[in-house]
């Protein structure tokens, strides 16, 4: 049974994440058309209260695929708007005959709430700078279907990994994973601290990349920083950071991004379009990874059923 409530990696065990990647290898193989062949009685609610392009429409594609119902809730034109909270949104939907919903709210931490009693089975789909469990294990899978598995390997996750919630759900991922990771940028932009063994810092990115096996770029998360001042701050980073082809010359790293990209400021153009680049990847293992996770929760529902 997967948790009702998936808010982080580590609500999962490493056999479910196995499980997981399997059956997405399996939706991949099988073509995800060919997956379900009729309608089923299982209704998801979206509800993203910030900007997505990439995750709110692969769980779209994904529900299409599955033959569920889906309810598209914008927060914006929904009751939300006129004060109502999440939970009281969240009972309602259930009364409407809603079995899961995926969540993206700016709000750090707050489907941990749910855990004792969630109306309805819920997912993170990013939460603030806090947690985005989807986008870690897709990651996961892109590398391990590009012949780049990192266990037992170094993933350079380069940028702004501070106010990243892609970095701290990879960085529980790696850790079950053995997955060593070496945190690159600014020092502004690196975490203050971290316990774990499997995590160092470097402020040289020719290091970094010399060190590591796969490297992981991060946007600049603008939107979460105070007093954010673009126009220095860019340049100086794509300066002292950014992954171009002269920095890849001898060192054909594969180059990860959850995307989207600030392109020319922590990728190139020419890196962008060019064969190392798994960004693409990413968006189409997105879609068995997150028919993998949904069909779960559907074989779980049928089975609470019983
Ligand atoms: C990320 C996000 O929204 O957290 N993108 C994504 O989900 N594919 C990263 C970002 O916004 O930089």
């Amino acid at each position: 049974m997967l948790p009702r409530v998936l808010e982080s990696v580590t609500d999962l065990t490493l056999e479910q994440i196995q499980e997981l990647m399997s059956l997405a290898r399996h939706i991949k193989r099988k073509g995800p058309t060919q997956f379900a062949t009729t309608q089923l009685d299982f209704t998801a609610a979206l509800i993203f209260d910030e900007n997505s392009t990439r995750t709110k429409f692969s769980f779209v594609k994904s529900l299409q695929y599955l033959r569920f119902h889906t309810i598209d809730l914008i927060p914006d034109q929904s009751s939300m708007q006129k004060g109502e909270t999440l939970e009281e949104t969240l009972y309602t939907l259930k009364a409407q005959g809603v079995n899961l919903a995926i969540i993206r709210r700016s709000i750090p931490g707050e489907l941990h709430h749910f855990k004792l009693a969630p109306p309805v089975a819920l997912i993170n789909g990013g939460d603030g700078m806090h947690q985005h469990p989807t986008q870690a294990l897709l990651d996961l899978l892109t590398m391990m279907e590009n012949g780049e598995n990192p266990k037992g390997k170094t993933v350079a996750i380069i940028g702004d990994s501070r106010h990243s919630r892609v970095t701290h759900s990879l960085l529980q991922l790696f850790e079950m994973w053995d997955t060593k990771v070496i945190l690159c940028g600014p020092q502004s932009s690196l975490p203050r601290s971290y316990s774990s063994g499997h995590i160092s810092w470097c402020f040289d990115v020719a290091e970094a990349i010399e060190k590591a096996d796969i490297l992981y770029l991060l946007r600049m998360q603008n939107e979460r920083h105070a007093n954010f001042q673009q126009a220095n701050f860019f340049a100086d980073y794509a300066a002292l950071f950014q992954i171009n082809e002269e920095r890849l010359k001898g060192r054909n790293r594969p180059v990860y991004h959850p995307g989207p990209s600030n392109i020319s400021v922590e990728i190139s153009k020419e890196v962008l379009k060019g064969p190392l680049y798994r960004g693409y990847s990413q968006v189409e293992h997105a879609i068995y990874l997150r028919m993998a996770l949904l069909w779960s929760y559907y074989l779980d529902h049928k089975r609470g059923e019983r």
